[in-house]
């Protein structure tokens, strides 16, 4: 027999359905709660609710497993390529030799911006935050490609419209970077792969040869695959639920763009490594930050997750990865010592401990970003890189589901009704 919950208001009582996800996720269904007893439910910040059913990740933040589509990210991490797993969220499996060689082919043919675009960066100061021109180019893609916007384009022309900003995300990053810094900009060469076109065009010259080396294209590709997905957190939640308004896929990213830009989110990476860094100028020891941290002075940036409660299987990559690659690149970067040291202090001290505080994904991934040489405040945009298939993947479910608009309830808690008064009497 299927469960129910029982809900008892007012003496009467209510049954509901309980489901089960296929990996034993339970939920209660109170779908009809509002028109069968007047009453919604009260959750601040979605701690305990479920905003879709989703067949694209699997997280157990308790037991710190990861996966998508089923695979775990341990193994796709250490196996496949970026644009296969982008291939996987978005189409739902892994792809063929043939498959994989055409997503890429057609990916790569659409890196190029349209020449006007270089007007957008143009318009911005070069002091501007990349992950506000990041998301303002996002948004000026609906204008070079109108169709984006017609709710009613059919799935080829979305199909072409998720080809076009996987292709053009990371020229929008390095062309953004490369404007910021008065260089000149780097067309795409479809010849290379994604990470290593990405790397040409934020570090290459046009009158210089341009060798990329393979530890960075690695790390590069591994990192890009550990972000690319984390079910409905709260810049996938922004993509959906901007996407539930039919808005365009262009508009929904650039949304999620903005939400993951949060320093409680993805802007999280950005703070850790500037954190570390103050850390090291200031000269203050590891212990007396801790104790700063326990006292709610500052916040251990890189610390902390709504959902993992253990580990974040996505850290523990990250950390041995930092090692290696730090190694393998010749880097000795103190910000490592002190961020061993930051999470030793952290580990065994009951206020983390009691609070299940460990390293999130953003605590080592900085180090390796600045080990690539890339500037602290590109750090986020690089996880908007990686997320961009998730993202899209998200879109497209909802889409296809043919999900209503995200509308969340509220508890009103303001005046009740009172008179207006005019201004002349007002105190
Ligand atoms: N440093 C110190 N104390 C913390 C931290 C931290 N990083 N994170 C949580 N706490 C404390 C918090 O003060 C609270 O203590 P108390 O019970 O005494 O009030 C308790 O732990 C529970 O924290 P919370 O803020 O209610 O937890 P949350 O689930 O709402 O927040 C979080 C999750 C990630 C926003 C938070 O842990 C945080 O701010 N971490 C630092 C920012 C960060 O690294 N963000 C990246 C997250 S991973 C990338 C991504 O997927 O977004």
């Amino acid at each position: 027999m299927s469960k129910e919950a029982e809900i008892i208001l007012d003496g009467k009582s209510y049954k509901f359905p309980v489901i089960e996800g296929s990996e034993g996720e339970m939920a209660i269904d109170i779908a009809k709660l509002r028109d069968l007893t007047g009453y919604v439910t009260l959750d601040t910040g979605y701690k305990n609710t479920g905003a879709t059913k989703s067949a694209i990740t699997f997280l157990d933040g308790e037991k710190g497993i990861l996966r998508y589509r089923g695979y775990p990210i341990e193994q796709l991490a250490s196996k496949a390529s970026f644009l296969e797993v982008s291939y996987l969220l978005i189409y739902g499996e892994l792809p063929t030799t043939s498959q994989l060689e055409i997503f890429k082919d057609r990916i790569m043919k659409h890196t190029n911006l349209h020449e006007d675009i270089k007007k957008i960066f143009d318009g911005f100061p070069s002091s501007a935050h990349p992950m506000g021109v990041l998301s303002s180019a996002v948004s000026s893609l609906t204008a070079y490609y109108p169709g984006s916007i017609d709710q009613n384009a059919n799935d080829e022309e979305v199909d072409l419209t998720i080809v076009r900003l996987m292709a053009k995300l990371p020229t929008i990053a390095a062309w953004s970077y490369r404007n910021s810094k008065g260089q000149p900009l780097m067309y795409p060469k479809p010849k290379l792969g994604y990470c290593e076109n990405f790397l040409y065009m934020m570090f290459g010259h046009p009158n210089e040869d341009f060798t990329l080396d393979p530890v960075v294209v690695e790390a590069l590709n591994t990192l890009f695959i550990l972000h690319a997905d984390h079910e409905q957190n709260c810049s996938t939640s922004t993509v959906r639920i901007v996407g539930s308004a039919h808005a365009s896929l262009y508009s929904s990213i650039a949304a999620g763009i903005n939400a993951l830009w949060g320093p409680l989110h993805g802007g999280a990476n950005q703070e850790v490594i500037e954190m570390l860094e103050e850390i090291q100028a200031s000269g203050i020891s590891t212990k007396d930050y801790i104790a700063k941290v326990k006292t709610k002075e500052v916040r251990l940036m890189g610390f902390g997750h709504r959902v993992y409660k253990n580990f974040d299987p996505r850290a523990n990559i990250i950390k041995k990865a930092c090692d290696d690659i730090l190694n393998k690149l010749g880097v000795n970067d103190p910000a490592l010592a002190i961020a061993k040291e930051l999470e030793q202090a952290a580990l065994s001290d009951p206020y983390f401990v009691e609070r299940k505080l460990y390293p999130n994904v953003d605590f080592y991934s900085g180090i390796i970003y600045k080990a690539l040489g890339l500037r602290s405040d590109l750090f986020t945009v690089m996880f908007a890189i990686g997320r961009l298939p998730g993202w899209i993947a998200q879109w497209k479910e909802l889409r296809d589901a043919k999900e209503p608009i995200g509308r969340p309830r509220q508890i009103y808690t303001g005046y009740t009704e009172r008179d207006y008064v005019s201004i002349e009497k007002r105190k």
